[in-house]
């Protein structure tokens, strides 16, 4: 099953509605790693999401992307309930309504990194244009000299590059990237964080990061920190130091 074309390359809004979700903890009791959470994100919107480890940034944003699933609460994408999506229906808002960058790359070694771009295409069929689309998302995360190498021949930056590429080749509306940076060294962390930034800006797409810096968060259109459960908004000044919002617990 495909998206319709005139559906796709639409950034969407995301709504989120008294979302739970516990676990249970090795000596039996019940850790409530999200309690009761609401937000609404405009479509096009840039969302950073700090918070301290273990906060279950990974697990909100897992459940934003149907990759684990909530004990209670509403999540809209659009005007899909993602809660309830099953089988081929789940299959395809997974490979074509929202994108993935995770800390660890996940490019797959044996493939260049054009073929790594064209994954996602092949997992809704091999689209005719796909290999040029993906020429153009390499091109546009400034590895177009770089399609035919392999991720080992490729630095940190330019592998979390191409993972950047590969999320957006099915033009998701909503990109999810959990700590993105989170392996690479300072400059690199820096130019991959305005590069997607630099992306959302340019294509319709809503954008959430999870991220322990402080500074990209700033730079983001809004940031939320997780604590306790909770969702709650961090403000931060024209120099990108925070005026609202516990910066200790915010991460570093
Ligand atoms: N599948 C699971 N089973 C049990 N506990 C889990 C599971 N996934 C996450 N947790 C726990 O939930 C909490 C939040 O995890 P996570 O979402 O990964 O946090 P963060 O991404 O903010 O570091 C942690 O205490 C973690 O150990
Ligand atoms: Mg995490």
């Amino acid at each position: 099953m495909q998206k319709p074309a005139e559906q796709r390359g639409i950034a969407e809004d995301l709504s989120i509605s008294g979302l739970s979700r516990s676990f249970s903890a090795p000596n039996g009791t019940e850790l409530k790693v999200l309690d009761d959470v609401s937000c609404d994100i405009a479509a096009g919107e840039t969302v950073a999401v700090v918070g301290p480890s273990g906060s279950g940034k990974s697990t909100l944003l897992n459940c934003i992307g149907s990759l684990e699933r909530p004990n209670s609460g509403s999540i809209r994408l659009g005007d899909t309930e993602v809660t309830s999506l099953e089988g081929a229906e789940l299959a395809h808002f997974r490979a074509l309504r929202v994108g993935f960058v995770f800390q660890d790359h996940h490019l797959l070694p044996q493939l260049t990194a054009l073929e790594n771009v064209l994954l996602p295409d092949l997992a809704v069929g091999g689209r005719e244009q796909a290999a040029e689309r993906a020429r153009e998302l390499l091109l546009g995360v400034g590895l177009g000299g770089r399609v035919d190498s392999f991720p080992h021949q490729l630095s940190g930056g330019e592998r979390q590059r191409v993972a950047l590429a590969r999320a957006l080749i099915n033009a998701p509306g909503l990109l999810l990237c959990d700590e993105p940076t989170g392996n690479l060294d300072r400059q690199t962390g820096d130019d991959v964080v305005a590069l997607l930034l630099d992306i959302a800006a340019g294509q319709p797409v809503t954008a959430l990061m999870v991220t322990h810096n402080l500074r990209h968060a700033a730079r983001f259109g809004r940031c939320l920190q997780l604590h306790d459960g909770k969702l709650r908004p961090v403000e931060f000044d024209e120099r990108g130091e925070v005026l609202d919002g516990p910066p200790g617990e915010a991460g570093t």
